[in-house]
């Protein structure tokens, strides 16, 4: 490749190599040698000055984009006069506003309902799931192949992409096949109703606390489910009496074009979790859902900077900010434009047009299925490729599930830069398909 990173250091690969001899851990989920000293908006700035189209938003945990004004007004208050910490022994405003308005803006069942409010997608989902336990009794929890739902403890043993990548399972977990339009896992024409007849299956066996799924399976390979797949999870986990917990943790908060993504439904959720996009760039989660589940002991998770006021203070910020809908429209507006554009290259006759499988999405929850020319056969080595030409090229992408690049910008990215985005991500699909990237540059980074 022409922009060989390692041939020089520049202050960008400095950061990196130190990085390597400094910061824990052999799998840190990296594609390319992204550093950032600064962002701004959809950008991120690279510490020599780059600019870099960040079409990931930090896998969309900065939902808003890198430094919203409203955001940085309201966290610099919370920091400069802090009421503590903590929530663990004594309350505070923004914790409780931030509550109220989670239950005012996201409907779950029950008439009494709570708020879990914590760090990470991973500890909300760990709650809900507990939680589900205890006020049902039950311990079987069916979840989807090739899901995601956090990276420690339960959630982590009931996620399919860490038991695909060899982690033990869960116990008592049952996983079920998501039902993927482009590869079905049985007759595409009987997909929803032969995915539901198992799920029931699974339910009437007993002992189902809980169904976990994501309304997109985000990084199973942003699979969009066929219409009807929520409304029927719904109505077999009522007959069941197992509580239905949605994942919105990465799709949620107006990415897709609706406040939650689950409202393309109309379904209403035992439990909805929310993280990444909801501290506006700071750590926080919540976990929404009836108090016969969340105010009970096992829901507890005594880690003493949960409901921190700062992130609080982010989290209502996102709120208010997405309160008009106005991003949720933006969503659609320029994911249809970003989906068009992509299927205008994938109909040409470029270089890396033969490599698009698939195309799909919903809003700004966009995937690129990359496959080997003419065929239906993943090709995650130029998934690879191509996203490391995306970063010489200057954007910030990454692939899922190996085969599949990933595009969740900002919510508030324009139209200009789709334009360019496109542009350069079509540019590092080329690029790829035409080897100019080798085997040799993939290699240092170890992906998923
Ligand atoms: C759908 C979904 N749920 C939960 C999580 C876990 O969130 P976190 O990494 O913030 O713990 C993720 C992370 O990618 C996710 O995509």
């Amino acid at each position: 490749m022409t922009a060989d990173p390692t041939a020089t250091a520049t202050p960008d690969t400095d950061w990196y190599d130190r990085d390597t001899r400094t910061i824990a851990g052999v799998e840190k989920l990296r594609f390319f040698p992204q550093v950032a000293a600064t962002g701004h908006g959809t950008y991120l700035i690279t510490p020599s000055g780059r600019q870099v189209l960040d079409l990931s938003a930090s896998w969309t945990a900065s939902g808003l984009g890198h430094g919203h004004p409203r955001i940085v007004e309201a966290v610099t208050a919370a920091m400069a006069a802090p009421p503590g910490a903590s929530l663990l022994s004594g309350t505070h405003p923004h914790a409780v506003r931030l509550a109220e308005e989670l239950l005012d803006l996201v409907p779950t069942t029950g008439r009494h309902r709570r708020v879990y409010l914590g760090h990470a997608g991973t500890d909300a989902n760990d709650v809900a799931l507990r939680a589900a336990r205890h006020a049902t009794g039950r311990r079987r929890i069916i979840a989807f192949e090739h899901g995601y739902h956090g990276g420690l403890g339960t959630s982590m043993a009931i996620s399919g992409v860490h038991i695909d990548a060899g982690a033990s399972p869960e116990p008592d977990l049952t996983l079920v096949p998501y039902p993927d339009p482009y590869r079905p896992w049985i007759d595409p024409d009987t997909l929803l109703a032969d995915t539901m007849a198992l799920v029931q299956r699974h339910l009437a066996d007993g002992d189902v606390a809980a169904v976990i799924v994501e309304p997109i399976q985000s990084d199973g390979g942003v699979i969009v489910p066929p219409a009807g797949f929520l409304t029927r999870l719904r109505v077999l986990t009522r007959q069941y009496a197992a509580l239905l917990v949605v994942d919105e943790v990465k799709v949620g908060l107006s990415r897709t074009g609706h406040l939650m993504a689950h409202h393309i439904e109309d379904v209403v959720p035992d439990i909805v979790t929310l993280g990444k996009a909801l501290g506006g760039g700071l750590p926080l989660s919540a976990a929404i859902g009836p108090a016969s589940a969340l105010d009970t002991p096992a829901a507890s998770a005594l880690m003493t900077t949960i409901g921190n006021p700062v992130s609080c203070a982010a989290g209502l910020a996102v709120l208010d900010i997405l309160r008009d809908g106005a991003l949720a429209h933006a969503a659609q507006d320029r994911g249809a434009q970003l989906t068009e554009a992509l299927r205008h290259y994938a109909a040409s006759d470029r270089p890396g047009a033969a490599h698009i499988g698939d195309i799909r999405g919903r809003g700004l929850a966009i995937g690129v299925e990359l496959v080997e020319a003419g065929t239906k056969t993943p090709d995650p080595v130029l998934a690879a490729k191509a996203v490391l030409a995306g970063w010489h090229l200057g954007i910030i992408a990454y692939p899922v599930r190996g085969n599949v690049i990933e595009v969740t910008p900002p919510l508030t990215i324009t139209h200009d830069e789709v334009t360019t985005a496109t542009h350069l991500l079509t540019e590092a699909i080329d690029w790829a398909a035409l080897g100019h990237v080798t085997d040799d540059d993939i290699a240092p980074y170890s992906g998923w």
